[in-house]
């Protein structure tokens, strides 16, 4: 359905739960608290949501967390969602650590695509981000997604003294790899807030300092990657491509096609705006369908027209483990 910005929106993303095995320092670092089991809605309960969504014109569902893989059988959520009528698309975002042994399952659950979070190739600094050891695993599942055939993308955030060092060789992975590596800029929302990153347009000219044919591919190629906000670019003769999400300074809320249902079952109609809609009390409290659609299309229909990063940030007891990226 169209918003009241005249917006298509028919992309969902879907927090599956706000736990996750990393504790990277801009996201959910040690410490932060938890929900209660409870709080989280059951698949059972996504999936109600979900089939809801998909008559308001959702027709790609992006499955998040937190970590999707940390909660178990994920993989029938996924065949659930395909088979609901409308649902054309399935994706996952993941920090890629369960992702190896958990891809048959998914593959055969018919998972569309995955993006995998990427922000460093080196094992001392993955930990110094992530605070855990677990390079190995997340480079093995990205290995075992392009062994598979599944269209693969890395996500990389970069950062001031962090992997700013690197960004080439990350890019670089796209030469002979048939993937997309976004870099995805910092955004103020939760502990990120606070931590300086490098911006979209800094990144393309040292890149295009870098390899001179760096240059931005025709729309009708980008658009086989995905529903995102990313613009891609590649150097001929790649097999891959490079992405920016530059939510900061190349903001793409004019096209902004998506919405977000949190692992609480609060729809929110923007990652940047506390503004939204407690879906969880309407259901738990026995709303019939025609009720809960309502809701849903007056929020989708109010959904913010832009963010406003530079007059405010998003608290860290909100941070994207809990909105879902
Ligand atoms: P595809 O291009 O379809 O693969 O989707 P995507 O890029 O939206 O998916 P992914 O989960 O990989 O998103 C990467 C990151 O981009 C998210 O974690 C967010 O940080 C950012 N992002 C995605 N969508 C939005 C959006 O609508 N607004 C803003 N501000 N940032 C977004
Ligand atoms: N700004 C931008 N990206 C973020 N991510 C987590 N927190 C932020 C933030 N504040 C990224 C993760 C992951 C993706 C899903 O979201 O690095 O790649
Ligand atoms: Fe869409 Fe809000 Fe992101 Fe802008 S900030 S692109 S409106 S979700």
């Amino acid at each position: 359905m169209f918003d009241s910005a005249q917006r298509n929106i028919h992309y969902l993303r879907l927090s599956v739960t706000d736990l996750c095995n990393l504790r990277c320092r801009y996201c959910m670092p040690d410490g932060v608290e938890k929900l209660e089991r409870e709080a989280v809605l059951t698949y059972e309960e996504f999936l109600r949501l979900a089939a809801l969504f998909a008559r308001c014109g959702i027709d790609t569902v992006r499955v998040t967390g937190g970590e999707p893989l940390v909660r178990k059988g994920v993989d029938q959520l996924v065949a659930g969602l395909k088979a609901i009528p409308g649902i054309r698309k399935v994706t996952m975002t993941t920090n890629g650590i369960l992702l190896a042994q958990q891809l048959p399952a998914l593959l055969a659950a018919g998972l569309d695509s995955v993006n995998i979070s990427l922000d460093t190739l080196r094992p001392e600094v993955f930990q110094s981000i992530t605070a855990r050891d677990e390079f190995g695993h997340v480079m093995e599942g990205i290995h075992a997604a392009l062994d598979s055939g599944i269209p693969v993308k890395l996500n990389c955030v970069p950062q001031v003294g962090v992997n700013e060092g690197e960004l080439e060789d990350l890019a670089a992975l796209a030469e002979s790899r048939p993937l997309q590596v976004r870099f995805i800029e910092m955004m103020p929302i939760g502990y990120g807030a606070a931590m300086p990153c490098i911006s979209g347009p800094e990144l393309r000219e040292r890149f295009a300092r870098r390899w001179p044919e760096f240059s931005p591919l025709p729309a009708a190629q980008s658009a086989g990657f995905g529903d995102g906000p990313a613009v891609y670019y590649t150097v001929p003769g790649w097999k891959g491509d490079v992405g920016f999400i530059a939510a900061v300074h190349g903001k793409f809320c004019a096209s902004c096609n998506r919405v977000r249902l949190t692992s609480q079952g609060f729809l929110r109609p923007c990652l940047a705006s506390e503004t939204g809609c407690d879906l969880r009390t309407l259901l738990r409290g026995g709303a019939a369908d025609e009720e809960l659609l309502q809701a849903i299309r007056e929020t989708i229909w109010s959904k913010p027209r832009e963010h406003h990063f530079g007059d405010n940030s998003i608290p860290a007891t909100r941070g994207m483990y809990r909105i879902g990226g």
